[in-house]
């Protein structure tokens, strides 16, 4: 019999009840993710690249030689990037980035210090990231040091934001004075991040869930928005705390706006809605 060499038309994506609660717990352990039964065809979708470029032709085969026993690293790493959700969009929850604008960056600068440290912690595909890196790069005055850090669990969605090459419809949005001002017009309806905001943000792979956040200087802004929805709640609670520990008193913490601080989250004392300041 001749077999033909898998492909995503014909791979059989069927996932047992077993299979989808190993998964499940997998993804929830590992990177705080909660996969309700009723994502098991998004599951199965996600997964049909995995499978076909790992060389199998159905689900059952690729479990058995993939998840009877520990994961290897790199195919948590794939599956991660296929099972978390990337989407975002330029000026997304604009309040924040206008609150960031006009009343948090001023006051920093006011405050004198000569550094500026900010931390996009669920950064996507860069949107959010190469915004925030042009409002800070917008505000703070020459001479002072601003260091601004990306981090996200999907490599693949940071090498998407890395590459910083976006649809020109995609960044219509933005106000226009920060397109022209760090856009600079591509080939085929496309802008690229121009060069010097490039020089600003650092890209690092980083998992929210697990131990402290290995950063040495205090942040004076964390944005962690529209991750902690897909999180339990003691995850939740144990991200916020972390953030914490990197952030300095009076330092800010954005989170989605449909998502909420709980009252045991009492290091951080809420601002306006998604803004908090971290108790001195
Ligand atoms: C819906 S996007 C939000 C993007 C952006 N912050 C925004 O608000 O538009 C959620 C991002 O969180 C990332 N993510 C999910 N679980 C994560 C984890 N455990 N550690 C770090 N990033 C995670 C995903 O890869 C995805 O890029």
């Amino acid at each position: 019999m001749v077999h033909s060499p898998p492909n995503l038309a014909t791979v059989d994506m069927r996932i047992d009840d077993r299979q989808f609660a190993h998964l499940a717990s997998l993804i929830q352990h590992h990177f705080g993710i909660l996969l309700p039964p009723q994502k098991r065809p998004l599951l199965a979708q996600r997964m049909r690249r995995v499978v076909v470029d790992a060389g199998y032709s159905d689900f059952d085969a690729f479990f058995e030689a993939h998840f009877t026993r520990t994961p290897s690293i790199e195919i948590l790493g794939r599956l991660i990037d296929r099972v978390s959700t990337n989407h975002t969009f330029f000026w997304r929850e604009a309040e924040h980035l206008i609150h960031l604008r006009d009343v948090v960056l001023p006051e920093i600068v006011r405050g004198g210090k000569r550094d500026l440290r900010l931390w996009c912690a669920a950064a996507a595909t860069g949107e959010e990231p190469w915004t925030l890196a042009m409002l800070v790069a917008g505000a703070v005055p020459t001479g002072w040091e601003a260091g601004i850090l990306a981090t996200d669990i999907s490599a693949r969605a940071l090498a998407t934001a890395q590459k910083g090459v976006y649809k020109t419809e995609n960044v219509s949005r933005l106000p226009a004075a920060l397109r022209d001002r760090w856009m600079v017009p591509g080939p085929d309806d496309t802008v690229r991040i121009a060069d010097a905001l490039r020089r600003e943000v650092t890209w690092r792979r980083l998992n929210l869930i697990g131990a402290s956040f290995p950063y040495k200087h205090p942040m004076d802004v964390v944005f962690c928005r529209n991750v902690m929805i897909y999180f339990d709640e003691p995850t939740r609670r144990d991200v916020v705390r972390r953030i914490a520990e990197v952030t300095r008193p009076g330092g800010w913490l954005f989170i989605g706006h449909s998502e909420t601080l709980g009252r045991t989250d009492a290091v951080w004392r809420f601002e306006r809605p998604g803004t908090y300041r971290r108790v001195g």
